[in-house]
C-alpha cells in the first residue's frame, strides 16, 4: 500500500533550518497494523502527515497503492485522502460547534453520499463505538475517550483503506486508552491498515511490527507476529 524512499521535509525559518525527515525508507503491506515509536522531534507526525497527504515531501518518492503521489497538488492530495484515508489524533480534533451524529457525517458530506445513505453509514459506525446514545451532544460534554471513540467513529465512516493514528491514546487514562486500542484492533481485523504512532510500549503491542524512528531516519524494525 505504502513505499516511501529516500522522503525528505525539511522545515525552514528565518534563523533555522530543520530537516525532519532525512533520507527516510519505509513500507507499509496492505492489511498490516504498524506501530512507529520514537524520541520526540524525531519526525514521527511529520512522517504521518505526509502518509496522510496532509503535507508533500521536499524529496524522495511516495508511493500509494502503485502512484506517486510526492509531486501530487494539493487537490490531488486532498481527493485520494477523503476516499482512501481515515486519522485519529491525540487531541481528538472534533468541532466543538458540531453535534456528535455532525461531526461523524461531514467526510460523508465532503465524499457527496446523499443524506439517507449519510444517516445509516453515522449509526452505524455509532454504534460500533458504542456511542449512539450521546448522538446530539456536543463534544465538550462528552468525557475524552467518549471523544476519541467519536473520532475514531469519523475516521472510518468513509470506511477507508488506510488509518493513521498519531498517540491516539495519548490523552486518554489506561481504561478509556485500551477501548481505542481495541477498537482498532477489530477495524485492523476487518482488512483496515493502520499506521499508529505511539509513546506507549504497551499500545505498539497491539501492532505487527514497530517501526523506530531517530532523526527523521527509521533506525530498527522489529516484527511482533
Ligand atoms: N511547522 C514546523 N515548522 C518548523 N519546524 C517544525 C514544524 N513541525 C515540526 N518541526 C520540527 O521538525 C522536527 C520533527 O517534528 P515532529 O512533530 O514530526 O516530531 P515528533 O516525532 O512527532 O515528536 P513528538 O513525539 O513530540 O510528537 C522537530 O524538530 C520539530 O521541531
Ligand atoms: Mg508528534
Amino acid at each position: 500500500m505504502i513505499k516511501i524512499t529516500g522522503l525528505e521535509k525539511l522545515y525552514r525559518t528565518e534563523e533555522v533550518e530543520t530537516v525532519a525527515l532525512n533520507k527516510l525508507s519505509m513500507e507499509v503491506k496492505d492489511g498490516e497494523f504498524v506501530a512507529v515509536m520514537g524520541p520526540s522531534g524525531c519526525g514521527k507526525s511529520t512522517l504521518l502527515n505526509i502518509l496522510g497527504m496532509l503535507d508533500d515531501p521536499d524529496g524522495g518518492s511516495f508511493l500509494f497503492n502503485n502512484i506517486e503521489v510526492a509531486h501530487f497538488n494539493e487537490r490531488k492530495r486532498a481527493d485520494l485522502r477523503k476516499h482512501n484515508i481515515g486519522f485519529v489524533f491525540q487531541s481528538f480534533n472534533l468541532i466543538d460547534e458540531l453535534t456528535v451524529f455532525e461531526n461523524v457525517e461531514l467526510p460523508l458530506i465532503y465524499t457527496g453520499v446523499k443524506a439517507a445513505e449519510r444517516k445509516a453509514r453515522v449509526e452505524e459506525v455509532l454504534t460500533k463505538v458504542q456511542i449512539m446514545h450521546r448522538r446530539s451532544h456536543f463534544p465538550q460534554q462528552l468525557s475524552g475517550g467518549q471523544q476519541q471513540r467519536v473520532a475514531v467513529a469519523r475516521a472510518v465512516v468513509n470506511k477507508p483503506k488506510l488509518i493513521l493514528a498519531d498517540e491516539p491514546t495519548g490523552n486518554l487514562d489506561s481504561s478509556n486508552g485500551s477501548e481505542v486500542m481495541q477498537l482498532l484492533t477489530e477495524l485492523n481485523e476487518a482488512g483496515t491498515t493502520i499506521v499508529m504512532v505511539t509513546h506507549s510500549e504497551h499500545d505498539a503491542r497491539f501492532s505487527h511490527r514497530i517501526i523506530r524512528m531517530l532523526d527523521g531516519q527509521t533506525v530498527t524494525e522489529n516484527i511482533l507476529i
